[in-house]
């Protein structure tokens, strides 16, 4: 029993504590927003945010997170930072298959709140680790420009 403060709310999960976040939010707590693509923390699509920093919820096993503040992609929207973030992927239209967009909105959100000005180094650096395979990597940056200048 593990238990964890989940987009704001106090969640206890009847999982072992070995097991992974990414296992505890979509066949646990069914939340399923939250992606698996690798388990392996290579490819970003579990993005989470723990304590406000985002991190691989495959490889992040709920005995590390016991009472920590978790944001997920189902809340993500509801502080202004996220907000801005998804409206400008819609206004830009960034998404294409969408399997990886949780994780690589969660990166962005996470920058632009540590770095509410980011040049496209800045950007490179912090979403190097979230893999798009439809390759809207163009779009994702100037999203994250798009946000920034809304959030000025
Ligand atoms: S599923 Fe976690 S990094 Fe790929
Ligand atoms: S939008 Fe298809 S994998 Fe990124």
């Amino acid at each position: 029993m593990t238990t964890i403060n989940l987009n704001g709310r106090s969640v206890t999960v009847d999982m072992p504590d070995d097991t992974p976040l990414l296992w505890a939010l979509r066949d646990g707590l069914e939340m399923t927003g939250t992606k698996f693509g690798c388990g392996i923390a290579m490819c970003g699509a579990c993005t989470v945010h723990v304590d406000g920093q985002p991190t691989r919820s495959c490889v992040t096993p709920l005995s590390a997170v016991a009472g920590k503040r978790i944001t997920t992609i189902e809340s993500v929207g509801e502080a202004r930072v996220g907000a801005t973030v998804q409206a400008a992927w819609q206004k830009l239209d960034v998404v294409q298959c969408g399997y990886c967009q949780s994780g690589q909105i969660m990166s962005a959100t996470a920058l632009l709140a540590s770095n509410p000005k980011p040049t496209d180094a800045d950007i490179d650096a912090a979403m190097s680790g979230n893999v798009c395979r439809c390759a809207t990597y163009v779009r994702i940056r100037a999203a994250i420009h798009d946000a920034a200048k809304s959030l000025a």
